[in-house]
């Protein structure tokens, strides 16, 4: 029997800001008083998960001096080799503070943009400290509500700069760090840049060192575009750029909901998850979702634990779905294990190809038995299979 225990080798990792989240909204005031880190990675090990992510302004607020940031940095660290927790992934808040209204590493004002790349260069240094491995971009600010007051292809080249810098960066540090674009098509700007997965893969595509820049792609974002999330993943994953991922729930195009992963969109969860356990993805997985405004601590607690048990009935449930021999019949009655056959026999001519022929009357007829399979998938997902 499966208790569906969450554990260290699972690698499930959460953002100090994901539970420490306080249920501010734009129309309310905080629910929930802050947590200090410290507590949070005890709370998460007692929970087994493996991981803790932060933003700078996370552990260290902003513009703190010198002497606070050494004893923050210390207590976490502290903490982390206390309850053997480590930081698969860090970040930089480039979005909270009114110096970012604007833009950060994409601002109009140059200022603010030397500014903000001298914020993320400041974290990457305790991000390699902590030994993290990836480090995301999440360019919240960087967009705009109006195009007239920003100069998108110029924003690109911006972005593209600093990306570059950053990587010039780290290969000269010699930090064994990847960075790994978030996208996400608006909130808090009303359009932001490098909205959706295929917009950050053909951004990457432009850059000096695109081997060490790939993906963070975040479930309820592609959902916010009217997107699949399975071919997003998939093909952030055809690419080799699936460096870490953020996992939540959303039920369709509106605001970002960042639900505890398994609420909102269930069958994309399922499916997502077998995807990612199907192609061996060995990263984090990482949640990110706001526990209800609604909740109290305990709430809080019950909701991230909720995260993982989710992720794991959902991997329990597609080796369940791919061990079913009617499933393996069905499949091939999909032909889908053909799509992984070459249209092109090796040393097969395109003259050979344009002899042959089809009874297009005949072929037009199969059917394409999706839909049986799919209701195995969901008979699977609902557990009575
Ligand atoms: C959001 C984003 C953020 C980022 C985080 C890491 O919509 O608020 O998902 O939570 O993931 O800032 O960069
Ligand atoms: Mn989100
Ligand atoms: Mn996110």
């Amino acid at each position: 029997m499966n208790d569906y225990a969450p554990r260290p080798e699972h690698r499930f990792s959460f953002g100090l800001w994901t539970v420490g989240w306080l249920g501010v909204d734009p129309f309310g005031t905080a629910t929930r008083d802050p947590l200090d880190p410290v507590h949070t990675v005890e709370k998460l090990a007692e929970l087994g998960a493996w991981g803790v992510s932060f933003h700078d302004d996370d552990l260290i607020p902003f513009g703190a001096a010198d002497a606070e940031r050494a004893s923050r940095v210390d207590a976490f660290r502290k903490a982390l080799d206390a309850n053997g927790l480590v930081v698969p992934m860090a970040t930089t808040n480039l979005f909270t503070h009114p110096v970012f209204k604007e833009g950060a590493l994409t601002a109009n004002d140059r200022d603010i943009r030397r500014f903000a790349l001298r914020k993320v260069l400041r974290n990457l240094d305790l991000a390699a400290e902590l030994g993290a491995k990836t480090y995301v971009l999440w360019g919240g600010r960087e967009g705009s509500e109006s195009p007239v007051a920003k100069d998108i292809r110029a924003a690109l080249d911006r972005y593209a700069e600093a990306l570059n810098l950053l990587c010039g960066y780290v290969r000269e540090r010699g930090y064994d760090i990847r960075f790994a674009i978030e996208p996400k098509p608006n909130e808090p700007r009303g359009d932001i840049l490098l909205p959706t997965i295929g917009h950050a893969l053909a951004f990457i595509n432009e850059l000096d060192d695109s081997e060490i820049v790939g993906l963070n792609p975040e479930v309820g974002h592609e959902q916010m575009a009217g997107l699949s999330v399975v071919h997003g993943y998939a093909q952030a994953l055809w690419h080799g750029k699936l460096f870490h991922l953020d996992l939540n729930g959303q039920t369709g195009p509106r605001y970002d909901q960042d639900f505890r992963f398994g609420n909102g969109d269930v069958k994309s969860a399922f499916l997502l998850v077998d995807l990612l356990e199907g192609a061996g993805y060995d990263g984090a997985r990482h949640f990110d979702f706001k526990p209800a405004r609604t909740e109290n601590r305990d709430g809080v607690w019950a909701s991230a634990a909720a995260c993982m048990r989710n992720y794991l009935i959902f991997a329990e449930r597609a080796r369940a779905f791919r061990a079913d021999p009617e499933v393996a019949a069905a499949l091939r009655d999909s032909r889908v294990d053909q799509l992984a056959e070459p249209t092109l026999a090796p040393g097969e001519s395109l003259t050979a190809l344009r002899s042959e022929e089809l009874d297009v009357d005949s072929a037009a007829r199969r059917g394409a038995g999706a839909e049986r399979l799919d209701q195995l998938a969901l008979e699977h997902l609902f557990g009575v299979r």
